[in-house]
């Protein structure tokens, strides 16, 4: 669906408006902010939401008889709801609140793994995973002498699909992928590889972190096993995200954290656990993230994917054009499904150079190996700039970023 312009323009920034930061000045210049892959800024809504939270309804979930906690509670789970309802789980106790994506994936690798993994099992990632689909799957590997395996990653960025199922064999115990690549925005063919992994009855985790910002998913049509992500990376608070799991899985994974909330009952002899999926959130959770979480799925919701998109591959599809046209800048990362996430270098500039060269604009750009330094390792890449854009961002801050990118060549000619 294209947008006409005019529409656009106008609905751009009513929209743009509802996020206070993008008015603000960095160093005297407007804020070109292209670092949505680390986190997203935050509308009004989602602030208030949370200041309402604090300032009206403030008190511990479940177990409270009294009005406050109630109404906690209820907002509690309500924001529980809203984020099943849009990832279309099919139960509201399939959605656990974490910290985020980091802490849903260690939680999986630490609970699946006490309960399915044994010496000699493999556990199946990519070469294109951030360091936290990486490191939790390596440790579980030490503890229980298992073998991580890596599927390797053609130079655009695309993950050799052939060497994949050569990998998926009877010792492959789960399967972790992320969606989307943080680094070099590759869109993974996730539903084509979960069905070959359920082929062979193995189970599939989706990093989600980056993916579930960018387009509908739906967990039932995907069919995978687990999904993890972050609401900071959706415009929602930090500090919060979840994780989706199977209902058939998470009953059989023993708790990750132990604590109050997660208890059916306690004696000094014995405890036994609370249901889905209270069993998965020991101690007091973050009520007020939740629920800033739920207003910010609301706000997605209201927005409606095809805009997201369209807005999304216009930007990528222009700032690719706009910086392709400088001699000497190299993208990287040319897969042919890509989201709205462009990582390039300019000549042998270093990329920190570059980047503090380009945030004297008031653009912020991320540099660095971005938590893949497999991944770099295997681009033969010390790190990249990367720009990552979200639907409030405009061709005209992509302008200014390409003519930053010539500052940056004329000072280091
Ligand atoms: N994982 C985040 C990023 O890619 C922090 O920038």
């Amino acid at each position: 669906m294209r947008i006409p312009e005019i529409q656009m323009n106008t609905t751009l920034s009513a929209i743009r408006s509802d996020f206070p930061i993008l008015s603000t000045t960095v160093y005297g210049k407007p804020l070109v902010y292209f670092d949505n892959a680390a986190t997203t800024q935050k509308p009004s809504a989602v602030i208030d939401a949370i200041t309402g939270y604090y300032s009206e309804t403030n008190s511990n979930v479940h177990r409270g008889v009294h009005h406050l906690s109630q109404q906690a509670t209820l907002a509690y789970e309500n924001a529980r709801k809203k984020i099943a309802d849009f990832v279309n789980a099919a139960s509201d106790a399939e959605i656990i609140f974490t910290r985020g994506t980091t802490e849903s994936i260690n939680l999986v690798a630490w609970s699946f793994g006490e309960a399915f993994v044994k010496e000699g099992d493999e556990i199946l990632i990519s070469a294109l995973e951030h360091h936290s689909n990486i490191v939790p799957w390596q440790q579980l590997c030490l503890r229980k002498k298992a073998v991580l395996r890596v599927i390797p990653v053609y130079d655009n960025g695309e993950l050799d699909q052939e060497a994949y199922m050569k990998l998926l064999n009877d010792c492959t115990r789960i399967v972790a992928v992320n969606h989307i690549s943080n680094s070099l925005g590759t869109i993974n063919p996730i539903k084509g590889m979960i069905r070959q992994a359920h082929e062979r009855g193995i189970p599939v985790l989706i990093d989600g972190a980056q993916g579930i910002s960018h387009g509908p998913v739906d967990v039932q049509e995907l069919n995978c096993d687990f999904y993890t992500f972050s609401a900071h990376k959706m415009y929602g608070p930090m500090g919060i995200g979840g994780l989706y799991g199977k209902k058939d899985w998470l009953k059989q994974m023993p708790p990750y954290q132990c604590g109050g909330e997660m208890i059916e009952k306690v004696t000094f002899e014995e405890t036994t656990f609370n249901e889905l999926p209270y069993k998965f959130e020991a101690g007091t959770p973050n009520v007020a993230g939740a629920i800033g979480f739920g207003t910010a799925v609301d706000y997605l919701g209201n927005l409606g994917w095809d805009f997201i998109r369209t807005r999304e591959s216009d930007l990528l599809n222009y700032a690719t054009e706009k910086l392709s046209q400088i001699e000497g800048v190299r993208i990287i990362g040319t897969s042919a499904q890509k989201a709205s996430i462009l990582s390039f270098l300019i000549g042998n500039i270093h990329f920190f150079d570059a980047g503090t060269i380009i945030d004297q604009y008031g653009i912020a750009v991320r540099t660095g190996n971005h938590c893949t330094q497999p991944l770099m390792d295997r681009l033969c890449l010390l790190g990249t700039i990367r720009a990552s854009f979200a639907f409030y961002n405009t061709r005209e801050e992509i302008d200014l970023l390409a003519e930053a990118v010539l500052k940056v060549k004329e000072l280091f000619a």
